[in-house]
C-alpha cells in the first residue's frame, strides 16, 4: 500500500481504528477523518508510534453535519492531489430518535447521508488517470431485515413509532443500495464494494443504545470477533489485487462473496435512494 492514500471514517475507534492500524502497517498513508478531533490526534500519534509509519493525518468530519462533510471534503481536495481508498466505515446504533443537523434521522443520516456526499464530493480525486480507487462501504448483515421508509427519513412519524434497530438496517441496506448504484453509474472510472465485518466487540451498541441493550451486549461483547478480525475484510477490499477489478458486490466477515437481500438488490429502489440523496445533499455539492 505504499504511496496509496486511504482515508477512513470513523477511525478513532472500532474497527475503522484496527482497519487503520493493519493498512498503516502495510506502509498506507492514512487520513484519519473523524468527528472527535481530540481522539483522532490520540490515533495518529499511536499508529506512528506503534506502526513507525508517519504518513497519518487527520481530518475533521461529522457525518451528523452536511456543511462539516462539505468542508472536509473541500480540505482534503485541497492537501491531497489524489485518493486510492475510500472506507467509509463510522457509524452510529441509536434506540431513539435523534436528527442530524439537517434534520435527518440520525442513522440515516450518519451511516447513509453523510456517507454520499463524501463520496461524491471526493471523486473529483478518485478520478485521475492511471488509477482505480476503490470505495468501500461498511454494511451490516442486518439490512435483511430493513426496508427503505421514504416517508420516514425525517422521523416525521416521531418518536413514539420510532424503532432503532429498524432504522440501523435501513441505513444498512441504503449503504448497499449505494454501492450498487454508485457502481451503475461509476464502475469504469472507479471499483466499489460493500461488506459485513461479522458481529464485532466494539462499542458501537452501547454508545446511544439503552440500558437493556448495553447489559445484553457487555455480555455478549467477549464472544464476538476483536475489532482486529472485523477490520479483515476492509482491509482485504482495500488492498488484495485479487479484487481489483471486482465492483458492485458484498463480502462476508470472511473476504467472500455473498448475495445480500433481494431488496438490496432491487436497482429501482436504489435509483430512488440515489435521487433522493442527492436532493438532500445538493447545497452541499462541490
Ligand atoms: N460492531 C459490529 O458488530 C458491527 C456489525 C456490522 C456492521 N458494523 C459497522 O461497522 C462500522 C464500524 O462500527 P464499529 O462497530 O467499529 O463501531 P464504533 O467502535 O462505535 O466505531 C464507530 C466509529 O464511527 C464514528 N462516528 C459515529 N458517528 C459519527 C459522526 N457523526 N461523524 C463521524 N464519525 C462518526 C465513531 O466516532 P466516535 O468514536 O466519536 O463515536 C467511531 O469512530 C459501522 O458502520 C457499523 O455499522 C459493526
Amino acid at each position: 500500500m505504499r504511496n496509496k492514500t486511504v482515508l477512513i471514517t470513523g477511525a478513532n475507534d472500532g474497527i475503522g481504528r484496527a482497519t487503520a492500524e493493519r493498512l498503516a502497517r502495510k506502509g498506507a498513508h492514512l487520513v484519519l477523518a473523524c468527528r472527535n478531533e481530540t481522539s483522532a490526534q490520540h490515533t495518529a500519534d499511536w499508529l506512528v508510534e506503534h506502526t513507525g509509519n508517519r504518513n497519518i493525518d487527520t481530518l475533521p468530519l461529522d457525518l451528523s453535519s452536511l456543511r462539516s462533510v462539505r468542508d472536509a471534503s473541500e480540505i482534503f481536495l485541497a492537501d491531497y492531489p489524489r485518493l486510492d481508498v475510500l472506507i467509509n466505515n463510522a457509524g452510529i446504533y441509536c434506540e431513539s430518535l435523534e436528527l442530524t443537523e439537517d434534520g435527518y434521522e440520525l442513522q440515516f443520516g450518519v451511516n447513509h447521508l453523510g456517507h454520499y456526499l463524501l463520496t461524491l464530493n471526493l471523486l473529483p480525486a478518485m478520478q485521475c488517470a492511471n488509477i482505480c480507487s476503490r470505495v468501500i462501504n461498511v454494511s451490516s448483515a442486518l439490512h435483511t431485515k430493513g426496508g427503505i421508509d421514504f416517508g420516514n427519513l425525517r422521523g416525521e412519524r416521531g418518536p413514539g413509532a420510532y424503532d432503532g434497530t429498524a432504522a440501523y438496517a435501513q441505513s444498512k441496506l441504503a449503504n448497499i443500495l449505494f454501492t450498487k448504484e454508485l457502481n451503475r453509474r461509476h464502475g469504469s472510472e472507479l471499483t466499489t464494494n460493500c461488506l459485513h465485518p461479522g458481529v464485532v466487540g466494539t462499542s458501537l451498541a452501547s454508545k446511544k443504545g439503552k440500558f437493556f441493550t448495553r447489559a445484553i451486549w457487555s455480555l455478549y461483547k467477549p464472544f464476538a470477533r476483536t475489532p482486529e478480525r472485523g477490520a479483515d475484510t476492509s482491509v482485504y477490499l482495500a488492498s488484495s489485487p485479487e479484487v481489483r477489478e471486482v465492483s458492485g458486490r458484498y463480502f462476508n466477515p470472511t473476504q467472500c462473496l455473498v448475495k445480500p437481500s433481494p431488496t438490496a438488490c432491487n436497482e429501482q429502489l436504489a435509483r430512488r435512494l440515489w435521487e433522493y440523496s442527492e436532493t438532500a445533499v445538493r447545497d452541499f455539492l462541490l
